[in-house]
């Protein structure tokens, strides 16, 4: 009888280690490595993902970062032109970057008739107070209200074709904006024929422009750029 009762126990725990051996392969454990496993290749999947997107963020956003640092007009400038007369192309290049601040419309003066001697000729139409005739590349002056006037330095004075534009033009009421290149004198002794052309403009204050940067801030200075 005891024999019996051993055996039965025996052969219960041989059942029992059974159970608990099968029970150990089934370990939780092994299901929470693999799902584990999962979600750390979905987050590699993510990680993978994510630096692709920012690349093409990036890429989309570089356009942008150019395009804000073009000169941007200004909105307050109204409609502004900016005339000039230029011989060798310096005053040329100080109003296209008026331009560009400004939003306005460049206007290129040239004398109708080409001078045979320069020196001779152009001296003598300023000295008398010649108008020579002119040509102008834009039609529509009288459509603006701010308007520049450029010009290269000719003995001290502005080119006789300056006189016949702000002659032949009605500037009463409107702002009068000279600008000058040079190779050493300033703007100051050619702004007479302003006053004298135009007594009922408004005469802005000049700027000799033989350095382009001074362009900016003398832009901020008469309001016409932020
Ligand atoms: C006929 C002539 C006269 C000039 N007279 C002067 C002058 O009196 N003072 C001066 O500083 N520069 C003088 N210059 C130099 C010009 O003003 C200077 O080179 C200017 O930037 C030229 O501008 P542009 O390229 O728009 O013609 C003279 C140039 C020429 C061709």
């Amino acid at each position: 009888m005891k024999i019996r009762k051993n055996i039965l126990l025996l052969t219960l725990m041989l059942a029992l280690s059974f159970v608990l051996a099968a029970c150990g392969n089934n370990n939780p454990s092994a299901e929470t490595s693999s799902a584990a496993d999962k979600t750390e290749t979905a987050a590699e999947t993510l990680q993978t993902e994510e630096p692709a997107e920012n690349v093409s963020e990036e890429s989309t956003e570089e356009p942008e970062t150019t395009e804000s640092e073009t000169i941007e007009p200004d909105a307050n400038s109204g409609n502004v032109l900016i005339a000039y007369f230029s011989y060798t192309g310096n005053t040329e290049e100080a109003a296209q970057m008026i331009a560009e601040y400004t939003g306005g419309t460049l206007a290129e003066i040239q004398r109708a008739e080409e001078y045979g001697d320069l020196q001779e000729e152009a001296e003598a139409e300023i000295l008398d107070g010649v108008h020579p005739e002119i040509t102008v590349s834009v039609d529509s002056i009288e459509e603006y209200d701010t308007i520049f006037v450029g010009y290269p330095i000719w003995w001290d004075e502005a080119p006789a074709m300056i006189a016949t534009f702000l002659a032949e033009n009605d500037f009463s009421g409107k702002t009068l904006i000279p600008f000058c290149t040079s190779s050493s004198d300033d703007i100051g002794n050619s702004l007479h024929i302003f006053n004298e052309l135009c007594p009922d403009a408004v005469i802005a204050e000049g700027l000799t422009a033989n350095d382009l940067n001074d362009i900016e801030p003398w832009l901020q200075g008469i309001g016409l750029l932020e």
